[in-house]
């Protein structure tokens, strides 16, 4: 296209690095039409690895769960999770509230007693004023639920805010909520402007927007099994051990910030896989969730885990707001592909799964960091890929993992190798 030869002609782009772009584009022109349609200067796209970790059994319901990342290692430690739970019960989901918020903040040089006296009425009007673009998400069971006022004027001048509370059904809901929200804030901007009890100029929105966290929109999923149990994944099948090293590792990250993000991020390595599948925004609900994880006494772990009553029992209760329909869940061909291999959850279900992607991550890491390390695993992975970028041929990588097996992996090391069997 013209942006591609403008830039390559800009950058004197080499015949491949060209062609990279091109045949790194999506795989038809329908295709390549919607993608350009989803962000803006769109040359080509970036394809990540496509994956899925099988059997995940939440809430006695078996589902294989599509993830989409880079990093190796991610996609085996869920699967493993996932494989071990799934004889051990499988994980236990609830959802403890799907509520969003949006924000209306506004300045107002008035008698705070009088708008207060207003809240009513004003609150009816903005509730009045969205109707319109509402319809369609009251008869899926959302809409706006509740507006409250909150007074800022204390610690930021004048400054109060509206909190709008929405249900949005199976959608993520952002542009909805936005939708709504920008509506009130015209509205609001009408009625500090007729001849009322107010003085005009008084009033000025600062912003409509919702907010990305969400406290309210929150999944617990939980495993548990007797300690015995957990043999079988200890490599000297010690299941007691096991549980109890497993324990003080999860509340050295309640306890400790450097841990806590390390032990989190392993989290949403699952989580954040499973939401790009289904292009839902990650970035919203890993944000979220470190918000949520510093909820009390600083940031800490989102999981926990405990021994009771000769039972291994861990937990992630996490705030996880996506969509199964509108944005590009549907529109991306890939995360429509996702929902069906997932048998089109509803957005509840997919906040289970998120969820669960989470736990069986961040409990195949745990196990990994009190055992044999993670290295271990990692650098099976590191192999193969240092084996592709040298394209080695298949007798060669046999050689390499062969003599790789009891050694530590480096990429110098492995090209001396290489090249001393090539000689
Ligand atoms: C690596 O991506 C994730 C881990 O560091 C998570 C953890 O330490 O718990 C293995």
């Amino acid at each position: 296209s013209g942006k591609i030869e403008t830039l390559s002609h800009a950058l004197d782009f080499t015949d491949q690095q060209k062609n990279l772009l091109t045949t790194f584009f999506a795989y038809d022109a329908d295709t390549q039409k919607r993608f350009e349609g989803f962000s803006e200067n769109v040359i080509s796209s970036y394809p990540f690895p496509y994956s899925v970790a099988p059997n995940f059994l939440i809430n006695n319901q078996l589902v294989h769960v599509p993830m989409v990342i880079e990093e190796s290692s991610v996609v085996a430690a869920a699967s493993y999770a996932a494989n071990f739970w799934a004889k051990n019960g499988g994980f236990q989901c609830r959802i403890l509230g799907t509520a969003k918020i949006g924000q209306i903040f506004f300045r107002l040089s008035e008698d705070k007693l009088l708008l207060k006296s207003h809240f009513e009425e004003i609150k009816n009007r903005l509730l009045e004023a969205v109707i319109p673009v509402s319809g369609n998400m009251q008869k899926r069971g959302g809409g706006v639920f509740d507006i409250t006022l909150k007074d800022f004027s204390e610690d930021l001048f004048d400054v109060y805010q509206l909190e709008v509370v929405f249900g949005t059904a199976d959608s993520m809901g952002a542009n909805y909520i936005n939708s709504c929200l920008e509506i009130m804030a015209a509205e609001l901007t009408r009625f500090f402007n007729e001849d009322n009890c107010f003085e005009k100029g008084d009033f000025e929105v600062i912003m409509a927007i919702l907010s990305n966290y969400t406290p309210d929109c929150v999944v617990e999923c939980s495993v548990e099994t007797p300690v015995e149990n957990l043999a079988a994944v200890d490599p000297q099948g010690n299941g007691e051990y096991f549980a109890r090293k497993f324990v003080t590792a999860v509340q050295i990250a309640r306890n400790d910030v450097y841990r806590a993000t390390t032990h989190n991020k392993g989290i949403y390595n699952g989580m954040s896989a499973v939401l790009l599948a289904t292009a839902n925004d990650f970035r919203a609900v890993e944000a979220a969730g470190h918000a949520y994880a510093s909820r009390d006494k600083g940031y800490r772990s989102l999981s926990k885990a405990k021994i009771e009553n000769g039972r291994f029992k861990m937990s992630l209760k996490v705030p996880v707001a996506v969509g199964t329909v509108g944005g590009l869940t549907r529109l991306h061909p890939m995360a429509a592909l996702s929902f069906d291999i997932m048998q089109n959850p509803d957005a509840e279900r997919l906040m289970m799964i998120v969820a669960a992607a989470g736990l069986a991550n961040n409990f195949a890491a745990v196990r990994s960091l009190i055992t044999t390390g993670i290295q271990a695993g990692h650098m099976k992975m590191h192999l193969q890929n240092i084996l592709q970028f040298e394209n080695a041929t298949e007798n060669e990588s046999q050689q390499v993992i062969a003599h790789f097996a009891d050694k530590t992996v480096s990429y110098n090391e492995v090209k001396l190798f290489l090249a001393n069997i090539r000689k």
